[in-house]
């Protein structure tokens, strides 16, 4: 592992001393609101990492030539920082970040920081911010850390240099003002196959979805569109932003991680807070059969948090899920951001 130094202590570079930056709070969706500061590292290929610095938040100069712009050699993470009544702001699991950008970077052939100088990296970033980050209970502050081959190279081989960013921005709600999710369940495009590269968060798996079909399910009044498996077609996989579970009796199922289908932390902390309410937890194939006869469906993803689906369209059918206060998806909504806003003891050892 590549040997890192310390990175320097944030810059005071929020101006004035007022607690607050001036933003809409209550009007908060999911879109970039830029924040004065940005994190920035660089490292050789096979090197270590320069000592890392705040700067101010803004456009970045790269090479023309760099594997990010011609081939794709990038990665990207999500993660959110909250600001409790009592003043505090925590961040959700950033550890869990930083290993998942470790998996990628082992993928993609590139260096990634050390989880310490990840963690200590958002930590400044969110300190250098802090009057952006939301009141408690409107919204969070959106960390997207990006691991990306900047330095120049023709052929197509791994990037002689790396960027390690985090910037940021204040979110609400990434479906703001939908009760629930309207998903389509897509049978002529995936999103991921076998041995590729579905199971890291690699920039490449978002925009082939993204635009175009993702695009037009949304134009056809649609909030998401759900993928199946590659090999066989018939298993659900995940929607282009969020993991997926379904709900049947006692049972909480969800498509297993084994390699087409991101390893959500959301996913993964919901699993538990299921099982700490007395629900069976199977991470297994899903049939499609199967989300169509279930009692309730739901995504859960950094963005989205926990999210009720209130209708699935396959083909020409289209199956209606129960939601609202009844449903096990609100519960659980509700027990995840009462330890991310720090309403709850986090008794898991969570927060940060
Ligand atoms: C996140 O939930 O943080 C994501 O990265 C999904 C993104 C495509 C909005």
């Amino acid at each position: 592992a590549p040997s890192v130094q310390p990175p320097s202590p944030p810059l005071r570079t929020s101006e004035g001393d007022e607690k607050y930056a001036n933003v809409k709070w209550e009007e908060l969706g999911f879109a970039l609101t830029p924040t004065d500061c940005m994190y920035v590292a660089k490292c050789r290929q096979g090197g270590s990492f320069t000592e890392g610095k705040i700067v101010p938040y803004g456009d970045i100069s790269i090479s023309p030539c760099s594997p990010i712009l011609n081939y794709g050699q990038g990665l990207f993470e999500g993660l959110k920082a909250y600001r409790t009544e009592d003043d505090r702001v925590l961040l959700f699991r950033p550890h869990l970040n930083a290993l998942r950008m470790q998996d990628g970077a082992e993928r993609l052939c590139m260096t990634p920081p050390s989880v310490e100088h990840f963690v200590e990296a958002a930590k400044q970033t969110v300190l250098a911010n802090k009057k952006w980050v939301p009141p408690p209970g409107k919204g969070a502050l959106y960390l997207r850390p990006l691991l990306i081959g900047s330095g120049a190279n023709l052929g197509v081989a791994p990037a002689p240099e790396y960027t390690f960013l985090i910037y940021a921005s204040p979110v609400g709600d990434y479906h703001k003002g939908s009760s629930g999710l309207n998903l389509k369940v897509d049978h002529k495009h995936h999103r991921a196959h076998s041995s590729g590269t579905g199971g890291v968060k690699s920039c490449t798996n978002y925009s082939p979805v993204n635009c175009e079909i993702v695009g037009e399910a949304k134009s056809s009044g649609f909030s998401d569109v759900l993928f199946l498996d590659a090999a066989t077609g018939r298993n659900i996989e995940e929607a282009s932003t969020c993991n997926i579970f379904i709900v049947k009796g006692n049972i909480v199922s969800t498509p297993p991680t084994s390699g087409t289908i991101l390893p959500g932390i959301t996913r993964k902390s919901i699993s538990e807070l299921a099982l700490d309410i007395g629900y069976q937890v199977q991470e297994r194939d899903v049939s499609v059969d199967e989300l169509l006869d279930a009692e309730e469906v739901f995504c859960t993803g950094t963005a989205v948090v926990v999210k009720a689906v209130e209708t699935v369209t396959f083909h020409d059918k289209k199956v209606k899920y129960r939601t609202g206060e009844e449903a096990l998806s609100k519960k659980l909504h509700s027990m995840l951001t009462s330890i991310q806003t720090g309403l709850v003891e986090d008794t898991k050892g969570w927060m940060v």
